[in-house]
């Protein structure tokens, strides 16, 4: 099995005989076999991607089973716990290690466990990022804004409380993403995997700089496991794009694909110990409303991890 550490992901070599990887753009032959295969039985809706799980914190084998090969064919999978599982932010940790997903991020607003309780916060906490109230989000991959050796490649969101009204979310594969692209115009996913494609300015706060500026590209194959990686975000104000014709065509078709409607994003509203579990694919939310006297209040647990999830390698794990 290959080790998806980061660093060890950065510097392991390509065997020369390993299979070309389907996001190789002088390569039609992979790309449209792995085409064909992608689209064929491509869920039809969210429930199609729902898990049922006893206890998050042990999986039995047909869990760990289905929720793999659902990642495998979308990259996402929702899962549902059985209700007095619903509350452990330990579980949702030991959920994600059983899945290969163990070298976890910390970022500016995780909590010592590194696991972002994701809440309405008042003022002076976090208040300023979208995420930590409850307006809606556009759409996004996480940590967008990492450098490459940062990569966030999975992340699982779990549910501990579910707001009164709202907080949907929509989810899109990436690899959905690319093909849409490159179906249209290879030159799109060209432009978008320049190195420098897409440039994110440095968070400063009260003049501090508390994250360095970051430029890379939207689209990325990583060494060690052929597989793609997406790093987006809608939100115009923190993006600088390469200032090139290609780049703003590109952008242009990508930010029309997603404001319009499309058969492949799924749209679920995470109900208390329900959780997505993904190789980083877009999404976004809707705003919500919480009823603190109803204990409707949303919580969502965050975990963000640099591995994939195990078994849902473009290249065979036993290259
Ligand atoms: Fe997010």
């Amino acid at each position: 099995m290959i080790d998806v550490n980061p660093a060890s992901a950065l510097i392991t070599a390509v065997p020369p005989h390993a299979p070309a990887s389907p996001f190789d753009l002088s390569r039609d032959d992979s790309y449209q076999r792995w085409l064909s295969s992608k689209l064929e039985h491509y869920p039809a809706n969210a429930e199609q991607l729902i898990v049922e799980i006893r206890d998050p914190s042990a999986l039995s084998r047909a869990e760990r089973d289905a929720i793999i090969e659902r990642c495998r064919k979308t990259n996402m999978a929702i899962y549902v716990c059985a209700a007095k599982y619903a509350y452990d932010k330990k579980r949702v940790q030991a959920l994600g290690e059983q899945l290969g997903l163990r070298h976890m991020d910390s970022n500016l607003c995780a909590d010592a466990d590194s696991i972002s309780s994701v809440r309405v916060m008042p003022a002076g906490q976090h208040h300023e990022y979208v995420p930590y109230s409850n307006r809606a989000l556009n759409w996004h991959t996480d940590g967008y804004y990492n450098p490459p050796a940062q990569r966030i490649r999975a992340f699982i969101l779990h549910c501990a409380s579910a707001a009164a009204h709202g907080g949907d979310n929509a989810l899109l594969d990436p690899e959905i993403v690319y093909l849409l692209l490159r179906n249209q115009n290879a030159d799109h996913v060209r432009a978008l995997m320049q190195l420098d494609a897409m440039h994110i300015p440095a968070n400063v706060q009260a003049g501090e700089e508390v994250r360095s500026a970051c430029t890379g590209p939207v689209f990325a194959v990583d060494d060690a496991t052929a597989s793609l990686h997406m790093r987006y975000s809608a939100r115009r104000q923190y993006i600088r794009w390469k200032a090139d014709a290609a780049t703003a065509t590109a952008v242009r078709f990508l930010e029309n694909l997603l404001t319009g409607s499309s058969r492949y994003v799924f749209h679920h509203r995470l109900e208390s110990g329900q959780g997505v579990i993904c190789n980083n694919v877009l999404h976004s939310r809707t705003a919500f409303v919480n009823d603190p006297a109803g204990h409707r209040e949303r919580l969502l647990y965050r975990a963000r991890y640099y591995d994939r999830i195990v078994g849902t390698f473009a290249k065979p794990e036993s290259a």
